[in-house]
């Protein structure tokens, strides 16, 4: 007989572990700290943010908060789905499923922000500058910063850096 608990569990836990080979693991950023982040850019009304890797939604969350219109792409399953959700019914927050490495970022996106590893840092630099050839934009990293590229600004463990 088929233990579809047992099923169940090991899928989610390799939902998780899976994307370690793509990316950072889910850490959500908290709330306080993702707010000091975000406010680097001095994001508006106008503005499209994405989120690379948006995890359960806690970025897109303030964003939609705040009226500010933005994307997630996140590659694990179960958190698209809790994201997916979570922001059924706000025109302003999209959800993709998606690996970001795979995917040029969406016209007219002004701010980027991630949260990675430090062991992705110079891959994510050499796509921001492939991305930013088709028009400029800023990024907000967190917890990790840039290999060549100086900052513009930075707070506790944030850094802004423009495109
Ligand atoms: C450190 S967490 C950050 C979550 C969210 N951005 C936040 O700050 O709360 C990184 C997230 O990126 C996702 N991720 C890692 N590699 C990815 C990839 N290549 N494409 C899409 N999502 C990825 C993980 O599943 C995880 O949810």
């Amino acid at each position: 007989m088929i233990d579809w608990l047992g099923v169940l569990t090991v899928l989610v836990v390799c939902s998780f572990a899976a994307v370690c080979f793509f990316g950072a693991p889910f850490v959500p950023t908290r709330r306080k700290w993702a707010q000091q982040a975000l406010e680097l850019a001095k994001l508006g009304d106008r503005d499209l943010v994405v989120d690379l890797g948006s995890g359960s939604g806690t970025i897109l969350r303030i964003l939609a908060e705040r009226r500010i219109r933005a994307v997630g792409f996140e590659l694990n399953p179960i958190l698209w789905l809790v994201s997916k959700l979570r922001f059924l019914k706000n025109n302003f927050i999209q959800v993709r499923l998606r690996n970001f490495w795979r995917q040029d970022l969406p016209a007219g996106t002004t701010a980027v922000y991630v949260f990675a590893l430090t062991r992705d840092a110079r891959k994510l630099e050499e796509y921001f500058l492939k991305q930013a050839q088709k028009s400029g934009f800023s990024v907000i990293t967190f917890g990790f910063e840039l290999p060549t590229k100086k900052a513009a600004k930075h707070t506790k463990g944030a850094f802004l850096y423009n495109f």
